[in-house]
């Protein structure tokens, strides 16, 4: 990922600096957990796209690097919480927050987050990006709920599972492109820049979906299997149920019933055999490829070129 927050490496070095100035608090709980969290690192691709979108219309403003902390800090909120209810033990290469301090002190210092999000929006004072950051906010907190109801629910349908990624993951990657327009006040760009981040949204949990079956733990910094072990009917699993044996489809039933990843390695065979993984990496290269067509009203530059890069690298990426 480090080649592409080259080009804005100057006002990245601003978004990282306030990103630590944010996080100060006058308790020390929620010092050591957020420093503990983003000394952890993180790709950061939210505040990139900001940054890029804003690249892409002119300057790269003041507010440009306020938006970009804003996003990554309701970014950071929501896995906090996601780890919580996912029972997650690793993130970014070390044990969850929840696994070293429990869930009350995650989902604490996640409201302590979200909720400096918040201040820092006021101090942007522009209402049009609170109101996009506030539904965004609302959005993803209803999908998360949404992805809870269909936990344990192998009659979950595509179109299901596609609500669901649209809502917990999508919106937020199009609110940081969107609200760069917004502040560039560059209106007419608006609209092509929520495609582009919102498809790219799509392809980055369509992968991420994968290397929750495929991944290497060293490399995404988590664990595979979370899915399985939460009942999580996502893409491979929903797609082999359609092309496995009906043994096989049954076996990957009862998993997600009994949200039971003992068979993972079987499930792992099976959700290979059948092309599953296949099957979920060429959805995610169509959401990919549309967030690529969408930045073609956009004036040509650099930042546009990295943009598209990022959109072709999101479905390569390992981490
Ligand atoms: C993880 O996002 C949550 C998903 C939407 C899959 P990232 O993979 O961007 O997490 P970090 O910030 O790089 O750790
Ligand atoms: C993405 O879902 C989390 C949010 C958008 C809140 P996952 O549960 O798949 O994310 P990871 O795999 O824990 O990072
Ligand atoms: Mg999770
Ligand atoms: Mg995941």
């Amino acid at each position: 990922m480090q080649n592409f927050h080259q080009i804005v490496a100057e006002p990245f070095a601003d978004v990282d600096r306030l990103i630590v100035s944010q996080l100060h608090s006058k308790v020390g709980l929620v010092e050591n957990i957020g420093q503990y969290i983003v000394e952890a690192g993180g790709k950061r691709l939210r505040p990139l796209l900001t940054l890029l979108s804003a690249g892409a219309l002119g300057d790269i403003e003041n507010s440009h690097i306020k938006l970009a902390v804003v996003i990554e800090f309701i970014h950071t909120a929501t896995l906090l919480h996601d780890d919580v209810v996912d029972l997650s033990q690793l993130r970014r290469g070390r044990p969850t927050a929840n696994a070293q301090w429990g869930n009350a002190p995650s989902v604490l210092v996640g409201d302590f987050i979200y909720s400096r999000a918040f201040q820092m929006l006021v101090d942007i004072g522009d209402m049009d990006v609170m109101a996009l950051l506030s539904d965004t906010t609302n959005t993803v907190a209803e999908g998360e709920v949404l992805q809870l109801t269909r936990a344990g629910q192998p009659d979950t349908s595509e179109d299901d599972y596609y609500a669901v990624i649209h809502s917990k993951t999508a919106v937020l990657f199009s609110a940081a492109c969107r609200g760069a327009a917004l502040i560039s006040r560059k209106p007419e760009h608006a609209d092509a820049l929520e495609t582009y981040g919102l498809q790219l949204g799509l392809a980055f949990q369509l992968i991420d979906d994968l290397l929750d079956y495929e991944g290497d733990p060293k490399e995404t910094g988590k664990n595979i299997g979370d899915d399985l072990a939460e009942g999580k009917p996502t893409l491979p699993l929903i797609r082999a149920m359609q092309c496995a044996s009906d043994t096989d489809a049954e076996i990957i039933r009862q998993a997600i019933a009994n949200k039971d990843a003992s068979h993972l390695h079987d499930i792992l065979n099976i959700v290979r055999n059948c092309g599953a993984l296949e099957y979920t990496r060429s959805a995610a290269e169509t959401a990919s490829h549309k967030a690529v067509e969408a930045l073609n009203t956009l004036p040509d530059s650099p930042y546009r070129q990295t943009m598209q890069n990022l959109a072709l690298e999101a479905l390569a990426r390992r981490s």
